[in-house]
């Protein structure tokens, strides 16, 4: 599908795992897309395989880190400059700082939640008046299962993904008036670095929990995002489309 032809988007924490398959994904479908992450080395094949792919698109990459809060709505501003329009934002950046609640730090905390919540905020607020001046816009959050679920060892990252469902869900009404959609992608488990530090015994406990019975991939992550992202949702805003192999119904 080429439906995202013309369009430019920003993905965040493009330089691998989800971030990277949303970042070929978009440019699959025609999209100039800006993928960042923090560490540029890591970004470099990106544009690479995008051309190896015959993509429509494009990818061209930035470093950006989304916790440093005084460099976003600059850099957000330098690329709505550069490429003359932001139609899309992926607000995938995230991490995990899991510990048990009684021995978790406030640094522990602090940084999840500037991460992956204060994050949101910061890029989402920059991004809008561009969407909004130009009546069309969308928005995608990745939040998890574990923000709706909970879960044990993650009060940090769960109450973050809480958080970004409910920023998500405000920000669809504020904005719905004037074209811009914002939706919420929520995981399972995903074969990423995220998932790789757990050991082999966790994976095959949690295998036989999840109804499709495997971990999922990148790509079919991506693919959700994609659709929200895409002229084919125009219907759809304030919601959380769940990925998870039917781990949590
Ligand atoms: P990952 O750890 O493989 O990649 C995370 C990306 O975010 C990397 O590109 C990293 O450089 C970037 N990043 C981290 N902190 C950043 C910062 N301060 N500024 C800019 N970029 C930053 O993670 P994965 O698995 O691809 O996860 C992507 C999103 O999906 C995250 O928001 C994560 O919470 C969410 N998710 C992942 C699940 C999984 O099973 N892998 C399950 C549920 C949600």
């Amino acid at each position: 599908m080429a439906d995202l032809v013309d369009r430019v988007a920003i993905v965040t924490g493009g330089s691998r795992g989800i971030g990277r398959a949303t970042s070929l994904a978009l440019a699959r479908a025609g999209a100039t897309v800006i993928a960042c992450a923090r560490n540029a080395e890591r970004l470099s094949s990106l544009s690479a395989e995008a051309s190896d792919q015959r993509s429509i698109g494009k990818i061209v990459t930035r470093t950006l880190d989304v916790t440093d809060s005084t460099k976003i709505e600059k850099w957000v501003d330098d690329i709505a400059t550069d490429f003359g329009r932001i139609d899309i934002l992926v607000n995938n950046a995230g991490i995990t700082r899991d510990g048990l609640v009684m021995n978790m730090s406030d640094e522990q905390f602090d940084e999840v939640i500037a991460t992956n919540l204060r994050g949101v905020f910061q890029m989402t607020r920059a991004v809008s008046k561009y969407m909004v001046r130009a009546r069309w816009g969308r928005i995608v959050n990745l939040t998890s299962i574990s923000g709706i679920m909970g879960n044990a060892g993650q009060a940090n990252y769960s109450a973050s993904k809480a958080g970004v469902i409910g920023l998500t869900k405000s920000v669809a009404k504020e904005l719905s008036r004037r074209g811009v959609t914002c939706n919420a992608v929520a995981p399972g488990f995903i074969n990423t670095d995220m998932t790789n530090v757990l050991s082999e015994k966790v994976k095959e406990q949690v295998r036989p929990l999840i109804p499709l019975q495997r971990f999922g991939e990148p790509d079919e992550v991506a693919a959700a995002i994609a659709f929200l992202s895409s002229p084919a949702s125009s219907y759809i805003t304030g919601q959380v489309i769940v990925v998870d192999g039917g781990l949590h119904m």
